[in-house]
């Protein structure tokens, strides 16, 4: 079974960017499902979402085998979705999943050996009722496993046909340009990597684009919007119903700060003055570099999904703006 898409779905211009030296395109703005599609969450509300985004022209959904709560179930989820709405789509979505946190007891159920991540890549197609994702990752370095054997079960998943492509997540500048390097040498290029990036953290800036233009890799931010802080929508304490109100909520109230909020505040009469919301405006900033192909944003409902991709109405900045944007968030140089 599958739902009509809208016949307008691809029309938004220059929303598709080439993935680093790949020739897989990307939407500049994709929807991520760690918080609000899992067993905790109503299933309706996700369901909404992933139509809404594909019917925009959205055509990438990233998950993860731990994304929840509980773990497992926004995959669950997202296969049901798949099964009753996209199923004729199948060959216009971009589908990830990503092994390397806590998933299942033991010592063989996290990081980055190659018994994990093979185990792990199966659990999570049969979840999603998938043949194969289109992009694999490894979620998180593992410094106690060589290097060359978590690459290998990246590599192992692509000639298996489980995979697409595969990239990494959370890597340094260092461990990126490794594992690009052995992957290469097994002909598997590295399509991708997936870091935190946004106006709050910039550490990537210290290395990791230099590194990921390069070995020619394409980039997927996630978290632009620091979970919710970079939208204002903390400009008058935390709201009922926010990440940070919820208890599995991975943004605690302590990290909503006077000092982060009095930044937002001056952050968003810079986004006003371009005509742009605050999230348009962070999101914009994130996708300036020609190294970040995408945005990974995470969303709660359908008007925030439709507000978010809106940012790509206007992605240049001027040298004065980036200047004044510096000025209240400099950038982290010792890092990455
Ligand atoms: N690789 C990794 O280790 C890793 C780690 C984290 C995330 N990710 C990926 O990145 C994706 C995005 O991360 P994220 O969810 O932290 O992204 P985010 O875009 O920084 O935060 C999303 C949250 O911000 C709020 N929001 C978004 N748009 C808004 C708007 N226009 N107005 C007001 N509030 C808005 C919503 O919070 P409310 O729920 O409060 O409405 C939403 O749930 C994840 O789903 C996942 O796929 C990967």
């Amino acid at each position: 079974m599958s739902v009509i898409a809208n016949s307008t779905r691809y029309d938004r211009p220059n929303f598709y960017r080439k993935c680093g030296g790949s020739g897989l395109k990307l939407p500049a703005v994709s929807l991520g499902l760690w918080h609000n599609f899992g067993g905790v969450d109503t299933f309706e509300t996700g369901r909404a979402m992933v139509r809404r985004a594909f019917d925009l022209g959205i055509t990438h959904f990233d998950l993860a085998n731990n994304y929840g709560p509980p773990p497992g179930s926004a995959e669950e989820n997202f296969g049901c979705i798949l099964k009753n709405d996209l199923a004729a789509y199948r060959d216009e979505l971009i589908i990830t999943s990503k092994a390397g946190y806590d998933m299942w007891p033991g010592p063989y159920g996290e990081w980055g050996s190659r018994k994990y991540l093979l185990a792990s890549l199966d659990q999570s197609l049969r979840r999603m009722g998938l043949d194969y994702v289109d992009i694999f990752y490894s979620h998180r370095p593992d410094l106690d496993t060589p290097l060359e054997e978590t690459m290998g079960a990246l590599a192992q998943a692509v000639v298996s046909g489980k995979a697409l492509y595969v990239g990494v997540s959370n890597y340094d500048a260092d461990q990126t340009a490794r594992a690009a390097s052995i992957l290469k040498n097994l002909g598997i290029p590295c399509l991708i990597h997936q870091p935190r990036y946004s106006m709050f953290d910039r550490w990537i800036e210290g290395g990791l684009l230099d590194v990921l233009k390069e070995q020619k890799m394409g980039g997927i931010a996630f978290s632009p919007l620091a979970q919710g802080l970079l939208s204002g929508k903390y400009l008058q304490g935390i709201p009922e119903g926010s990440r940070a109100a919820k208890p599995h909520g991975f943004l605690r109230p302590a990290e909503v700060t006077e000092q982060k909020i009095s930044k937002v505040r001056q952050l968003e009469q810079l986004a006003r003055a371009r005509g742009q919301s605050l999230a348009q405006f962070a999101l914009a900033w994130v996708l300036r570099h020609p190294q970040m192909t995408s945005v990974l944003i995470g969303a709660s409902s359908i008007a925030q999904i439709e507000e978010n991709i809106k940012a790509c109405d206007n992605l240049q900045f001027s040298a004065d703006e980036l200047k004044a944007i510096d000025a209240i968030v400099p950038a982290d140089k010792a890092k990455g």
